[in-house]
C-alpha cells in the first residue's frame, strides 16, 4: 500500500458491479486530489449511484478496488474520514435533526458544531422538531448536514440538490465551495450541469457503466477553442447562411473557433445585431462538442 500520509483522498481502479443481467458499472477508474471536487455526470441509470455506493463502502464491487486516503473503502479507517449523503435517505420518525446529528457525530468521536450546521443548511426552524412529517426538501437538508457533521476530509453526495428550492440550492453551492476551498475533497453526482461547473474542478462522464470522458474541466476546455456568440435580431430578420446560427426562440447563437473573424464579417455584412455577447461554452455544450470532435477524429 502507498504511504498513507500522502495517499490520495480517492483512488479507484477497475470498479465493476453487476445486478443480474445489468452490468451497472464496468471497470471504472477514478482519482481525486485533496481540495478538489469531482462531479459524476451521466444519464439516468448510467451507474453513478452504484459507483458512489462502492466508494462509500455500502456495496462490494464484483471486481476492482477503491482506496480512500490509502484505506479500503468501507473500512473503519475510511469511514472515520468520510461523510456521505446517499440518493435517498430515511430517519427514525421520532428523532429530531439535533438528535440525529449528535448521534452521528459521536460515531466520529467528535462534538458537533450544531449551530454552524443549522446556519449552513437552513435548519433554524427544524432542528428540534421530530422528523416525522418533514417535507422532501427539509429531509434533504438534514441529510446533507449529516454528511458534514463529523468534519470529514472527504464527502460523497449523491444528487445533493434534488428536491431543494432555489435558495437552498444556492446555499448548498456556497457550502460546497467553502468546503473545497478549506481543503476538503468532494465527490458528487448531479443532473445540474451548472452546479457541477460551479463546484467541481474535475468531472467524470459516465454512460452505461463506463467512463466516457474524464479530466479537469480547464483541461477539457483547453482542447477546444470554441466560443459562443449570441445576439438578437429584429423579428423577421435572419442571419446570413454562412454563420450557421441557431435560434432558441429569442436569440441567435453561433459556436465558432474564430469569433473575431465571425464578428468582423457580421459587421462588414451589416448584420443588424443587438445585445451581442461572447462567452466560453457552457459545460454541457463543451462536453457535447469535445465528444463530437473525438468521434469525428
Ligand atoms: N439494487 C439493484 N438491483 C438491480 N438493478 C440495479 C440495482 N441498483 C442499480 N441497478 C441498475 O444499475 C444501473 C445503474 O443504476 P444507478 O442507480 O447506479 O444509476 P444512476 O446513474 O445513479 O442513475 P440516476 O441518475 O437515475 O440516479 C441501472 O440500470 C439500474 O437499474
Ligand atoms: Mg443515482
Amino acid at each position: 500500500m502507498s504511504d498513507q500520509r500522502n495517499a490520495l483522498p480517492l483512488s479507484a481502479r477497475g470498479l465493476s458491479k453487476r445486478f443480474g443481467s445489468v452490468q451497472a458499472v464496468s471497470h471504472i477508474d477514478l482519482e481525486v486530489a485533496r481540495g478538489d471536487a469531482l462531479g459524476l455526470l451521466g444519464p439516468n441509470g448510467a451507474g453513478k449511484s452504484t459507483t458512489l455506493s462502492m466508494l462509500m463502502g455500502l456495496r462490494r464491487p464484483d471486481a476492482g478496488e477503491a482506496l480512500l486516503f490509502g484505506h479500503a473503502a468501507g473500512s473503519p479507517q475510511a469511514r472515520m474520514l468520510t461523510g456521505a449523503t446517499p440518493q435517498s435517505t430515511g430517519f427514525p420518525d421520532q428523532l429530531s435533526p439535533r438528535e440525529i446529528l449528535t448521534y452521528t457525530a459521536a460515531r466520529y468521536g467528535g462534538r458537533p458544531r450544531i449551530d454552524d450546521l443549522v446556519a449552513r443548511f437552513g435548519l433554524e426552524k427544524l432542528i428540534d422538531r421530530r422528523v416525522a412529517g418533514f417535507s422532501g426538501g427539509e429531509m434533504r437538508r438534514v441529510a446533507l448536514a449529516l454528511a458534514f457533521v463529523g468534519e470529514p476530509k472527504l464527502v460523497f453526495l449523491d444528487e445533493p440538490t434534488t428536491g431543494l428550492d432555489t435558495a437552498a440550492q444556492e446555499g448548498f453551492r456556497a457550502v460546497a465551495r467553502d468546503y473545497v476551498e478549506g481543503g476538503g475533497t468532494l465527490v458528487l453526482t448531479s443532473h445540474h450541469w451548472e452546479e457541477i461547473e460551479e463546484i467541481c474542478g474535475t468531472i467524470a462522464l459516465i454512460d452505461q457503466g463506463e467512463t466516457v470522458l474524464t479530466g479537469r474541466i480547464e483541461d477539457i476546455r483547453a482542447r477546444t477553442s470554441i466560443n459562443r456568440l449570441s445576439f438578437a435580431l429584429a423579428e423577421s430578420a435572419v442571419p446570413p447562411e454562412w454563420m450557421q446560427a441557431t435560434h432558441d426562440g429569442q436569440r441567435w447563437h453561433v459556436e465558432t473557433a474564430d469569433s473575431d473573424g465571425v464578428l468582423r464579417r457580421m459587421v462588414s455584412d451589416s448584420v443588424p445585431f443587438t445585445g451581442l455577447t461572447l462567452e466560453p461554452l457552457k459545460l454541457k455544450d463543451l462536453i457535447d462538442r469535445v465528444r463530437q470532435e473525438e468521434i469525428l477524429q
